[in-house]
């Protein structure tokens, strides 16, 4: 099978590198544009470190904080307004994944004339854009590495996934000191999501020898890493296992593509508002059964260095991280279940998923959780 990986130019890992961004930052642009969440990243200082490094190599820089869970199409379009009104040409996404989606979505669309919401309509990206930085601070999404932004369109309660190739950011800089202030349940969650990226492009059709290599280590060093962050938040080592783990599933995936996980969290998350780890999650242990029966080889591996059933090993996470086992507590109508398979049936991660999906699985799946 012939097959093209892509990833992320230049991607510069370990402890205290950020402090270096300026290094590695000059030559992409004149004047960036510094996106980030609400409020944590320039609480800490981060917002400032980042524009004093800018700055310092003759960068000039503007600053968007404010992006929430899930950047809806009104945040790209005040975003892209405000690139262009400052005459910017190059985007630093500082943050947890939302910020870091958000950033890569205006550096493509600055360039764009038409309403983003056309674009998410028709999922149908023109080539072009500008230059993005990611700095993620959070070990979950690995959007640092990927040509995904998952953007909300909050008028149709829909969340989908835009690809293109021209979204892969020109540096990725992963420092796993980034996030010693994000909540523990934050880290479980944004943890389990890494988790379940690297399981499920471990898992998908689309998967090679090159993603393979790259899921499985993923796996290896996100199990070992993550229990021991929400033990200690401050164990340097295992906090870079996990950086290194999750900027790792997020390179497999981005090449590979996921599965029926994901294809299940973007209608539950934009549905009912629940968290996306939380619900990966939450789907992860029965996604893993369903998918065993077609492969067979590649669960006995998870399982083999797990030193228990892959699923059960999922399920224990949960309860360690006191988060939910099941989606009980939402009190989804079984009403609502054939609308929610009809949006998981077209998904891309859905076509991914190696055993083929159908309507009456997703229903049967929904009931087991819910
Ligand atoms: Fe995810």
């Amino acid at each position: 099978m012939i097959s093209i990986f892509n990833t992320v130019r230049n991607i510069v890992t370990g402890v205290g590198c950020f402090e270096k961004l300026g290094g590695y930052a000059a030559g992409f642009g004149k004047k960036c544009l510094i996106v980030s969440g609400r409020s944590a990243m320039k609480e800490l200082g981060y917002i400032d470190m980042a524009e004093k490094q800018l700055n310092d190599v003759g960068i000039s820089t503007c600053v968007l904080l404010g992006i929430g869970h899930d950047p809806d199409i009104a945040d790209i379009e005040a975003g892209r307004d405000l690139f262009n009104d400052k005459g910017c040409d190059m985007v630093l996404g500082i943050g947890g994944g939302s910020a870091i989606d958000a950033a890569k979505a205006i550096a493509k669309f600055a360039a764009c004339n038409k309403p983003v919401k056309d674009y998410f309509d028709s999922g149908e990206l023109p080539e072009g854009g500008f230059p993005v930085i990611a700095i993620p601070s959070t070990f979950g999404t690995g959007t640092e590495v990927t040509r995904v932004t998952v953007l909300m369109d909050r008028e149709s309660k829909l969340k989908k996934g835009l690809r293109h190739a021209s979204m892969l950011p020109v540096i990725a800089l992963v420092d796993p000191m980034l996030g010693m202030k994000v909540p523990p349940k934050s880290v479980a969650r944004s943890g389990l999501d890494a988790f379940t990226q690297a399981v499920e492009s471990f898992f998908s059709k689309y998967s090679t020898d090159l993603t393979e290599a790259l899921s499985f280590n993923a796996m290896v060093l996100l199990s070992d890493g993550l229990p021991k962050v929400m033990r200690d938040q401050e164990d340097i080592e295992s906090r870079s296992n996990c950086a290194n783990g999750s900027l790792m599933a997020g390179m497999a995936f981005s090449n590979s593509r996921l599965g029926i996980v994901h294809g299940m969290a973007h209608p539950l998350g934009a549905r009912y508002g629940i968290e996306h780890g939380e619900v990966c999650g939450i789907i992860l242990p029965r996604a893993l059964r369903y998918n065993k029966a077609v492969c067979e080889k590649k669960y006995a591996l998870i399982s083999g260095f797990l030193g228990m059933d892959a699923a059960d090993w999922v399920l224990e996470r949960l309860r360690e991280f006191d988060l939910p086992l099941n989606l009980k507590h939402l009190e989804i109508p079984e009403s609502d279940f054939p609308g929610i398979a009809k949006e998981v049936l077209p998904s891309g991660s859905t076509e991914a998923n190696p055993r083929e999906v159908t309507e009456a699985d997703v229903i049967a799946l929904l009931k087991e959780m819910c």
